[in-house]
């Protein structure tokens, strides 16, 4: 599949969006400086799939982050925003992720994937 262009302007701080690349969807999350935080400053040797945010991210663009909307336990689309995380929640089987999209409870055995991406505007990325 051919990459796509996503203008974030729209999207204000709290909210996310849901593309779809390759046929897969693609949550863009808007992250507040809380939620940035937190995904921050947890202790990576706690964390079932041990990623630091700053891997998962774009320096400069840290209020952004961008992951694959596919649960990595069986497949379900996880909902944004939900959870004990202030991440996603995936309803089929109650895995939690946190803001940066990571595992953090539940059966899923690995992190929401970040999929290649990059800014081409301060507002606007390609995916692919
Ligand atoms: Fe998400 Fe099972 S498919 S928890």
């Amino acid at each position: 599949g051919a990459p796509i262009e996503v203008d974030l302007g729209p999207v204000a701080e709290g909210q996310e969006i849901k593309v779809f690349w390759r046929g897969k969807p693609i949550y863009i999350m808007h992250r507040s400086a809380q939620q940035i935080d937190e995904a921050r400053t947890v202790s990576l040797s706690s964390l079932p799939d041990p990623q630091s945010d700053q891997e998962r991210t774009k320096e400069g663009y840290e209020q952004w982050l961008v992951v694959v909307g596919i649960c990595t336990h069986l497949g379900c689309i996880p909902m944004a925003r939900q959870g004990n995380y202030n991440g996603f929640f995936c309803p089929c089987h109650g895995s939690q992720y946190d803001s940066s999209g990571r595992i953090r409870q539940g059966p899923a055995p690995a992190n929401l994937p970040v999929p290649p991406y990059q800014f081409v505007s301060a507002s606007k990325i390609q995916i692919g």
